[in-house]
């Protein structure tokens, strides 16, 4: 065991970097007392992806309403939190300030430091959170060096991080991100919005063999590239669509939907899973960690820990698409390592996990 003793500290996280906006209280980096998410997707499901400007307005009606709720849920008051945590980016820039701004506000008046986090950092330091939710079964942490993957709708990244808050990136996307490429085919297929839980409910009893799509490994390097298979099905379906006589914009065509599905979700989770596996060999990784909205993917999810040699830290569904218990996490590690941030920090739409 690596993992060292540090003090105790409770943080208050708040994160409104796309279209949740959620706070939650987590004690220690691994112990969450309350998770508060309110999610849009209902509000964005008419637009068939995120509008932008929608997103930043709704978060200005639900941020007071999510902090307080997640500050009576673990009950404690302002008072007895230590630090706040709060998402600086990578996200839209408008929603990322309407959290920020909520932060600065509870700091000033409290006086309580405030911690700005990555997003990025968050979804990894989700796999520390204790998946149990009890202290006294609490599962061992992620032991170091681990090789993760984030997978999102925006990112697909191999991170080696070799100690707490030291990141090293091996690779990540060309082009679309793996939860972006799960988010158009399903557009293409008309199965529902957001992507990945629809891909992933079509494919239930589809046959993954029925259509071979291209699997890009991207040999040398550690990218990754989806547009190729995201492109293959789009000729499939329209191949498909002429055999069947139809024109392209007839909604009525009888297409094999699942078999389209499956044979899709499996290509991009055997690249997932091949590339984290290989990297994490050749790193000599001792543990794995997948995070991210993708990592809800119950086919990833299986096929990465089956045979794995090491422990596959995968957290709870909760847990994986965008929370702010995730970023209380990585703003308690952030807290006890001294990186307090300033009043001034300004929102970081693009900002690379490495640069922090
Ligand atoms: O991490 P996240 O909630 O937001 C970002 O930071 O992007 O990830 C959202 C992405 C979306 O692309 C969504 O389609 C994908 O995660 N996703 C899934 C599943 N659940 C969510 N992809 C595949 N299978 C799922 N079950
Ligand atoms: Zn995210």
């Amino acid at each position: 065991m690596n993992e060292q003793k540090f003090p105790p500290a409770r943080i208050l996280g708040i994160e409104s970097s796309c279209d949740e906006t959620a706070a939650s209280v987590v004690d220690d980096g691994r112990m969450v007392l309350s998770n508060v998410v309110a999610s849009q997707e209902e509000i964005h499901a008419k637009y068939g992806g995120v509008f932008p400007e929608v997103a930043s307005r709704q978060h200005i009606k639900t941020v007071y309403t999510v902090v307080e709720e997640a500050l009576a849920q673990a009950h404690v008051g302002l008072d007895d939190i230590d630090a706040i945590a709060v998402t600086r980016g990578p996200g839209l820039a408008g929603s990322l300030v309407v959290g920020l701004n909520m932060a600065k506000g509870m700091a000033l008046g409290s006086g309580k430091p405030i911690v700005g986090v990555n997003h990025l950092e968050g979804h990894l330091y989700s796999a520390w959170i204790d998946p149990a939710d009890s202290i006294d079964e609490q599962e061992a942490p992620p032991e170091f060096p681990v090789l993760a993957l984030i997978v999102s709708g925006g990112h697909t990244e191999l991170i080696l991080i070799r100690d707490h808050l030291q990141y090293e990136r091996l690779g990540g996307t060309l082009d679309d991100a793996a939860g972006e490429a799960f988010d158009k085919v399903a557009r293409l297929l008309d199965i529902g919005y957001p992507g990945g839980p629809a891909v992933q409910l079509t494919a239930n009893g589809g046959d993954i063999n029925a259509f071979r799509f291209p699997r890009a490994m991207m040999k040398g390097t550690w990218d990754f590239s989806f547009s190729g298979v995201k492109t293959s099905v789009l000729t499939k379906v329209r191949e498909l669509r002429a055999e069947l006589g139809e024109s392209e914009n007839d909604e009525d065509v009888d297409l094999p939907l699942k078999d389209l599905a499956a044979s899709f979700q499996q290509a991009v989770v055997d690249v997932l899973v091949n590339k984290t596996r290989s990297a994490a060999q050749e790193f000599q990784a001792k543990e794995i960690v997948v995070a991210g909205g993708v990592s809800a993917n119950e086919l990833l999810r299986e096929k990465i820990t089956v045979g794995a040699p090491g422990r596959v830290h995968i957290p709870p569904l909760k847990y994986c698409t965008d929370n702010a218990a995730m970023i209380a996490a990585a703003g308690y590690y952030r807290f006890i390592h001294g990186h307090v941030s300033d009043l001034a920090m300004d929102a970081m739409p693009t900002w690379p996990l490495t640069e922090i």
